[in-house]
C-alpha cells in the first residue's frame, strides 16, 4: 500500500463567531492534482493553512507527505512548498532576493541556491526581471515569483491557495502550464484552492466540491459531471419562450430548464438528451416556437457544482 500524499480526517475549525470547517475528510494520492473548488469563505484557505501546519485544527486530524501535521510539523514543512492567496512578496527587493532569502531561511548552501534559482526562474520565465524590483512586476509577474518561491526547498508537495487569482485569461494559462509540467516531469503532487470552474476542470485530476466547511462531492471531473445523472439539449429559437420554458418544465424527463442570459439560449436538462431530441423540437412546435437551432450539450463541472450546491460560484 503506498502511503497517501495528503489525508485529512473530519478536520474542524471552530472560532468564537463561526465555524470554517465543520467536517472535512480528503485524500490525494501522490503525484496528483487536486483541486478544492468552492466559493467564497467555504474554508479552503482554512483547509490549506492546517495542512501546511500554520494554523491547528480544532478537530479531526490529518498527514502530509506521512506525516501528523501537529505532532510532527517540521517534518511536514521540510516537504511542502505553499503559495498564499495574498501576494506576500516585500516590494523593496529583486525577484532574485526574494528567492535568495527564501532559500537561506531554509538552510540551503550557497551553490544549491544559485542552482535553485537559475532553474526556477526559467521555468516561470522571468530571466529578464529577475534582477528588477519587485515593485516593477506586474500581477502575473508576481504570482510567478510567489511560485518559483515555494519551489525553492524542492517540495514534494505543493499547496497553492488561489494560484491565479486576479490574472487575465493568458497568464492564468501561463501558471496552469508551469504547474502541468512541475506534476509531470517533477512527479510533484500538487493541492490547488480555487473559485474557478476552468481552472478545476483544466488542471486537477480530482476535484472536492467544498461548501460550508464540508466536502459535498468529490471525483473526477468528469465524473463528478458524470454522476449529476443529467444531459443537457441546448437550443436557440423565438416566440414565447417564457411560456415554452413553463411547458416543457412540467414535463417527467425534464430536470430543470434555464436561459442564458447573455445569448438568450434555452438550456434543457434531461435524463437523456439523445431520446428526448426529438421530443423537445415537437414540444417547441406545438408552443408557437420556432426553433432557430438544437444540439446536444454536454453539462460542464459548473453544472455538478450547482448540482451539488444548489447554487451558481460567484466568479469573483
Ligand atoms: N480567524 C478567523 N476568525 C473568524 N472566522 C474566520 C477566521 N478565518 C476564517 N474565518 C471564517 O471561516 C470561513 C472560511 O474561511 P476561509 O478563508 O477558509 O474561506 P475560503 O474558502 O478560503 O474563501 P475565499 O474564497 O474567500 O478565499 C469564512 O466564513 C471566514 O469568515
Ligand atoms: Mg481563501
Amino acid at each position: 500500500m503506498t502511503t497517501l500524499a495528503i489525508e485529512a480526517h473530519s478536520l474542524g475549525k471552530h472560532y468564537k463567531e463561526a465555524t470554517a470547517l465543520s467536517d472535512l475528510s480528503l485524500q490525494v494520492e501522490p503525484q496528483q492534482i487536486y483541486a478544492l473548488l468552492g466559493p467564497n469563505g467555504a474554508g479552503k484557505t482554512t483547509t490549506l493553512s492546517i495542512l501546511t501546519t500554520l494554523l491547528p485544527p480544532s478537530s479531526g486530524t490529518a498527514r502530509v507527505a506521512g506525516f501528523d501535521v501537529v505532532q510532527q510539523a517540521h517534518e511536514v514543512r521540510r516537504r511542502i512548498g505553499v503559495t498564499f492567496q495574498e501576494i506576500v512578496l516585500d516590494r523593496d527587493l529583486t525577484g532574485r532576493q526574494v528567492l535568495d532569502i527564501h532559500g537561506q531561511l531554509y538552510r540551503l548552501g550557497k551553490a544549491e541556491r544559485t542552482r535553485q534559482i537559475s532553474e526556477l526562474v526559467a521555468l516561470v520565465q522571468l530571466e529578464d526581471a529577475i534582477d528588477r524590483g519587485v515593485k516593477t512586476y506586474s500581477g502575473g509577474m508576481k504570482r510567478r515569483l510567489e511560485l518559483a518561491r515555494g519551489l525553492m526547498t524542492k517540495p514534494e508537495i505543493l499547496f497553492l491557495d488561489e494560484p491565479t487569482q486576479g490574472l487575465d485569461p493568458q497568464n492564468r494559462a501561463g501558471i496552469w502550464d508551469y504547474i502541468r509540467t512541475l506534476n509531470r516531469e517533477h512527479n510533484l503532487t500538487v493541492l490547488l484552492t480555487t473559485h474557478y470552474m476552468e481552472e478545476a476542470e483544466a488542471l486537477a485530476h480530482r476535484v472536492g466540491i467544498i461548501d460550508h466547511g464540508t466536502m459535498v462531492a468529490e471525483g473526477t471531473p468528469a465524473g463528478l459531471v458524470a454522476s449529476i445523472g443529467t444531459e443537457l439539449i441546448r437550443m436557440q429559437g423565438s416566440g414565447d419562450t417564457a411560456h415554452f420554458i413553463n411547458t416543457i418544465t412540467t414535463l417527467p424527463f425534464v430536470l430543470r430548464v434555464d436561459q442564458d442570459q447573455q445569448q438568450g439560449a434555452i438550456q434543457i436538462y434531461v435524463d437523456n438528451s439523445t431520446r428526448r431530441l426529438l421530443d423537445v423540437v415537437q414540444m417547441a412546435g406545438s408552443n408557437g416556437m420556432r426553433v432557430d437551432d438544437i444540439s446536444i450539450a454536454r453539462p460542464t463541472l459548473g453544472d455538478a457544482f450547482l448540482h451539488y450546491t444548489g447554487r451558481g460560484l460567484r466568479d469573483s
